[in-house]
């Protein structure tokens, strides 16, 4: 498949970054089909995008008029195969577990066209893994977006062992339609290149508010205006979602060892369900 024949991208996912994802490619021109496993979370998402078009309107990033054509593009779906019906890249955006994510391919490989190619917006897991239980695995890639994604202009690319050279720059070429920039790693490894970095630098800084020797506001406020981050350590996990992180972690310390142990003042806001910014609560206060 060459770029120009991608026409429609379906979003399998309309959590936080399924919806961000798909107002992306809406916003590029594609149409997008949004699908989630049940009508309360589908509608949520495309809510989601309808806020966040309004958002980017208002502070004139975009005209209003993009702003309606983009959500024209958005067709929510509960049923998968209707959502699959026309796709021409699937990005699956399902939560951060191996076996929920194979569970989803088993059954897309049912109903997605047969040319589609299929990219996985995982954080950290395997894309080999995920390619092999595909009828397709040369056909498909890691395309990994940041949060939020409208305003994150990176993309990792990432090849797993069987990815072809052709869907590598297929989706580079996507990613660049969307206006993102994006950076190739060369093998699947835990975390890529960004959370092997970033996700370390949220555990460490949860490690030294769980030991006492700082506080969470004195660790954030080092970060963002010392160390010149956008955001504080515990700021960005309420961003990006503290179970996101958490789960990044407890893969990459199965796989790479101990110097990644989660710290366990994560683990108790994944147990409370206080994830950061889309549940209202998470190291801060967003209600
Ligand atoms: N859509 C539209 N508007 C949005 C938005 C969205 N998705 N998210 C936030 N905004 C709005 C806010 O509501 C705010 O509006 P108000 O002022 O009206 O309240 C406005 O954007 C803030 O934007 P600004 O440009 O004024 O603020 P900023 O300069 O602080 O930029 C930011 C915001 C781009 C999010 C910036 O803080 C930033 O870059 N943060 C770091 C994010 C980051 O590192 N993300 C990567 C995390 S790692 C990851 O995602 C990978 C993984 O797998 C875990």
């Amino acid at each position: 498949m060459q770029l120009e024949d991608v026409q429609r991208v379906t979003v399998l996912g309309a959590g936080n970054m399924g919806h961000g994802i798909a107002e992306v490619a809406a916003l590029a021109g594609y149409d997008v089909s949004l699908r989630d496993i049940n009508d309360e979370l589908v509608q949520n998402g495309y809510d989601q995008i309808e806020w966040s078009l309004g958002k980017l309107a208002e502070k004139d990033r975009i005209g209003d008029d993009e702003a309606d054509a983009a959500l024209d593009r958005v067709d929510a779906f509960v049923d998968l195969e209707d959502a699959l019906d026309g796709a021409d890249v699937v990005v699956e955006v399902v939560p951060e577990k191996m076996a929920i994510k194979k569970d989803v391919y088993d059954d897309v490989v049912e109903y997605a066209p047969d040319e589609a190619v299929f990219v996985t917006n995982t954080s950290s897991l395997s894309i080999t893994e995920l390619s092999e239980v595909t009828d397709r695995p040369e056909r498909f890639c890691g395309m990994h977006f940041f949060n939020p994604p409208v305003r994150m202009d990176l993309v990792e690319v990432i090849s797993g062992e069987h990815s072809s050279e052709e869907t590598l720059d297929l989706i580079e070429g996507l990613a660049e339609s969307m206006g993102k920039t994006p950076v190739r790693v060369r093998k699947d490894s835990p975390g890529f290149i960004v959370n092997r970095i970033l996700v370390p630098l949220m555990n460490e800084a949860a490690w030294i508010v769980e030991s006492g020797d700082a506080t969470m506001e004195a660790v954030d406020s080092t970060t963002k205006f010392d160390m010149g981050l956008p955001m504080g350590s515990f700021e960005l996990a309420d961003q990006v979602g503290i179970d996101v992180g958490y789960h990044v972690l407890e893969y990459m310390h199965e796989v790479l060892g101990d110097a990644y142990r989660p710290c366990p003042l994560l683990g108790e806001k994944v147990e409370a369900e206080d994830l950061g910014k889309k549940t209202g609560k998470g190291f801060y206060d967003y209600e």
